[in-house]
């Protein structure tokens, strides 16, 4: 990585942005007024569902996308102003969908995405950062999704960037190749690198993000760090009782620590302060009105909680767990 990294600005800077897709009548607005800071070194995640305008971001960002309104400032440089070849020599980027050519083998295509770049580094090195050494020879067709997905990440690594995108890196994958893709990230930013990530898994922003932009309808509805967001919730625990009975609602917020009762079936879900403090009071509960209970388990909230919380909508589409 040059020594520009160090030069002082933002990574990234955009202000009041904003993108409308008019198709035929309908006027979509992608990205409504949108700021956002992120600083050199850090791992900065959009987190949304789909269709929240994550991609459209990242791409006004890339350069790809010309914004209706508003700044975009990469690395301290602005597009379209004489400068676009020097923002793109710094910048990977890995789009959230690529195709190579489905008959070149891994060397091949970063050969040619090498051959973009007039500095960087070599296509071994590039192999070496994603794991893929021993692929070198295989043709798309016979790599799996998590190593075309690496393949696109290397080729972003070509140019030994200094910000790089990844717009959904794991959607799709399986648990194993999220995490080897997780290292990846994280060997970047070791080494100085600043990531935009954009992903609608509150696990992956969770593990590998440092701060986290929770994005709904083109707006940045919530920003911080995953565990002050989660902090941000009148409650973080959960308790699950599993039975065919149960004591009255009023009962259960009668403990002092029991912030609200959801009822599903055969099971009730307490959002509580702490657990250790409501739990003895809730068994005693349960056991002076001779209630039985079948299971009980306790989670942590997370940031999907958190979203639910901001927005009454799930994160999730489905595909997801
Ligand atoms: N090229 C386009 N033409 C028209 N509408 C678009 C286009 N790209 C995105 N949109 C719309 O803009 C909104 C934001 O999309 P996108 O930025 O892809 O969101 P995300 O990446 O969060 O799923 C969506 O409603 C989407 O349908
Ligand atoms: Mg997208």
């Amino acid at each position: 990585m040059s020594s520009s990294a160090i030069d002082g600005v933002p990574a990234i800077e955009l202000r009041a942005l904003r993108k409308t897709y008019k198709l035929r009548r309908t006027e979509t607005v992608a990205v409504d007024g949108l700021d956002l800071v992120v600083n050199r070194g850090e791992v900065f995640g959009l987190l949304g569902p789909n269709g929240a305008g994550k991609t459209t971001t990242v791409e006004i960002c890339e350069g790809l996308t010309i914004p209706d309104s508003g700044t975009v400032s990469i690395l301290g440089r602005q597009w379209g102003q004489g400068e676009d070849h020097a923002i793109r020599a710094r910048i990977g980027v890995c789009l959230q969908e690529t195709k190579f050519h489905e008959n070149a083998n891994v060397r091949e295509v970063l050969s040619l995405f090498r051959s973009c770049f007039d500095q960087g580094r070599s296509v071994d090195e590039a192999l070496a950062l994603v794991s893929l050494e021993e692929k070198q020879d295989a043709r798309q067709k016979s790599l799996s999704g998590g190593q075309r997905q690496r393949l696109a990440v290397a080729t972003a690594l070509l140019g030994d960037p200094e910000l790089l995108f990844l717009d959904e890196p794991t959607t799709g994958l399986d648990p194993q190749s999220r995490r080897q893709l997780w290292s990846v990230v994280r060997d970047y930013q070791a080494a100085g690198g600043t990531v935009l990530l954009t992903t609608h898994y509150m696990e992956e922003a969770q593990q590998l993000c440092d701060r986290v932009a929770i994005v709904d309808r083109g707006k940045i509805i919530a920003l911080d760090s995953p565990a002050d967001l989660i902090k941000s919730l009148a409650a973080e625990h959960f308790i699950l009782i599993d039975g065919e009975q149960s004591p009255s609602d009023e009962d259960l917020l009668a403990v002092p620590e029991v912030v609200a009762v959801e009822r599903q079936t055969e099971r009730i879900v307490l959002t509580v302060e702490s657990v250790r403090g409501a739990l003895p009071l809730l068994l005693q509960i349960f056991s002076a009105r001779g209630i039985e209970i079948d299971g009980l388990s306790t989670r942590h909230a997370t940031l999907e909680d958190v979203f639910v919380d901001l927005t009454g909508q799930s994160l999730r589409d489905g595909e997801d767990q």
